[in-house]
């Protein structure tokens, strides 16, 4: 059973060898809600022994998927995008009360992910192998003909974080399925529930049994074992960098993809256009909080224009809609946890302490912090350099461009960029000169459309995520020569 109601309080199970198993062990989470602390239900907590055993069942499961035929795989990745988009309200309610989303971003994760499922097995139909003559190299002549296709890599572990349990778990599963290989999902914890409905509707599509599993319990208990374990050949992970870089570190020889953290920054030059500027840097700074990888996270403005901006920043944030998601459309909600909201006041608490002129917020109810800009933030203040996850913009003044993209560029992190500017020079200039995966030219740094190319430098990942990507990531050449007589 997926679930079972007993006592008043909902029990959830594991997609192990497609049956939902929810009995075999005693050992379990509640989640409760970051809105209203109401219990959402129980996960299990599995032990290593159960883990391996989910493990050998996808190994075993990969053997049959590998060989089912593309157009076959693609036609039960098109059921499951029909399911989420049938099951749309129920699974945004699930978001919704589980990780404090609004309605309108949870419906739109769902429909996005159905999108992006039947875009990867479209995808997927049409990946064309290569063959290519010998004789195109120096000293060698016509006899031989490489054959390049591609193969599965076997057990991929995907490993989601809780700001989009939906989406970023079905953007690592349907690749890796795509593929040929077969699927172990761990969602965050605090996100859980939310995943385990998107497998219910993998399983309910068709994909065959084995093929998609699930663990749930805590990372910090079973993730270095899982991560390790001999028989996952893939881990694809989005998270934090700090959880990331353990995982690259102890994980020796194992394929990796990561998306970890970022500290996007939007750099607005004198001739931009500073409404439009204004507009983005605040939806892409304050949408579900600031809880996104791509949020802008500082905004780096030329000191001629910095009032201005300031001023009109200042107003797109005091039309922001605070408040409870269960109860209203609101963009501001309570942070995902109590040390998330602690970690992003005591960034507040030291921009206060150095000197940050404070100008909208910088106060708290429960985890709700309410949204906080600040202006004058320095190069000696965490606000400029760390992440926060939370509704904090700091804009730090430059002097001119250069400056602007030598701090862009002291960061750890390598994400995103924007750049505000009339002149597209201007915006090759700057572009060419970022350390970064993207950089938007006169929009908010921001992950879609999903078939374009995403990834993260330095602090900020490994690999690159987008549909093609994300499928030839998670499979490899394989080449046969023909040696002909001749
Ligand atoms: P997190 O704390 O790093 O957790 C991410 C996932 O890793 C969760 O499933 C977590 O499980 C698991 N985990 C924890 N310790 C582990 C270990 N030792 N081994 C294996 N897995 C382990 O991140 P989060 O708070 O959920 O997400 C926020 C972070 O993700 C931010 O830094 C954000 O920038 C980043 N992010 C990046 C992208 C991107 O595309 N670049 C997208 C979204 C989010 P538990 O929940 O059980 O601890
Ligand atoms: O933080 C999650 C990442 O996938 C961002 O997506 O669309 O919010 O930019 P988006």
């Amino acid at each position: 059973m997926f679930n079972r109601e007993e006592d008043n309080r909902m029990y959830f199970g594991n997609l192990i060898n497609g049956k939902w198993e929810n009995d075999s062990n005693e050992k379990r989470i509640e989640i409760k809600s970051p809105v209203d602390d109401r219990s959402v239900g129980f996960i299990q907590a599995m032990s290593k022994e159960e883990v391996d055993k989910v493990i050998d069942i996808a190994v075993d499961a990969q053997i049959k998927w590998r060989e089912m035929p593309t157009n076959q795989k693609s036609r039960i990745l098109h059921n499951v995008a029909d399911l989420l988009e049938e099951r749309i309200e129920e699974i945004a309610e699930v978001l919704m009360v589980e990780i404090a989303k609004d309605k309108k971003s949870s419906m739109s994760e769902v429909k996005r992910t159905a999108d992006f499922i039947r875009f990867t097995a479209d995808t997927a139909e049409n990946i064309k192998g290569e063959s290519l003559p010998g004789d195109s190299f120096p000293g060698f002549k016509n006899d031989k003909i490489s054959i390049v296709t591609r193969e599965p890599l076997g057990v991929v572990l995907a490993i989601s974080p809780f700001n989009y349990p939906v989406n970023l778990a079905a953007s690592k599963i349907a690749p890796a399925l795509m593929a040929g290989n077969t699927v172990v999902f761990k969602p965050a914890t605090q996100g859980s529930i939310s995943g385990l409905y998107l497998a219910k509707a993998f399983d309910e599509a068709g994909v065959p049994s084995g093929v998609l599993n699930t663990i749930t319990g805590r990372g910090s208990e079973i993730g270095d074992y899982v991560v390790t374990h001999p028989k996952i050949d893939f881990v694809n992970f989005t998270g934090s960098s700090e959880v990331g870089k353990r995982i690259s570190k102890i994980t020796e020889m194992k394929p990796l993809l990561m998306e970890l953290g970022g500290k996007d920054a939007a750099i607005v030059l004198e001739d931009a256009d500073l409404d439009l500027a204004a507009k983005n840097i605040v939806s892409g700074a304050f949408s579900y909080s600031g809880q996104r990888c791509t949020a802008v996270k500082r905004v780096l403005v030329l000191e001629s224009i910095a009032d201005e901006l300031v001023s009109k920043v200042k107003k797109e944030m005091e039309a922001l809609t605070v408040g409870n998601p269960l109860k209203e459309q609101c963009t501001i909600v309570p942070l995902i946890d109590k040390k998330s909201a602690d970690f992003v006041e005591g960034l507040i608490d030291e921009a206060k302490e150095k000197g940050g002129t404070l100008l909208l917020g910088g106060n708290r109810t429960g985890n709700l912090i309410y949204p906080t800009l600040f202006d004058n933030i320095t190069t000696d203040m965490r606000l400029a350099w760390e992440e926060p996850f939370g509704p904090v913009l700091p804009i730090i003044r430059i002097k001119d461009v250069e400056e602007g993209i030598k701090i862009a560029n002291e960061s750890e992190y390598g994400l995103q960029s924007s750049v505000f500017t009339k002149d597209i020079n201007k915006a090759f200039y700057v572009a060419n000169k970022l350390q970064v995966g993207t950089v938007q030219v006169n929009n908010k740094t921001e992950r879609g459309p999903d078939h374009f190319p995403f990834l993260g430098v330095k602090s900020s990942g490994m690999g690159t995520q987008g549909i093609r990507y994300s499928i030839e990531s998670m499979s490899r050449p394989k080449v046969t020569v023909i040696n002909l007589e001749m």
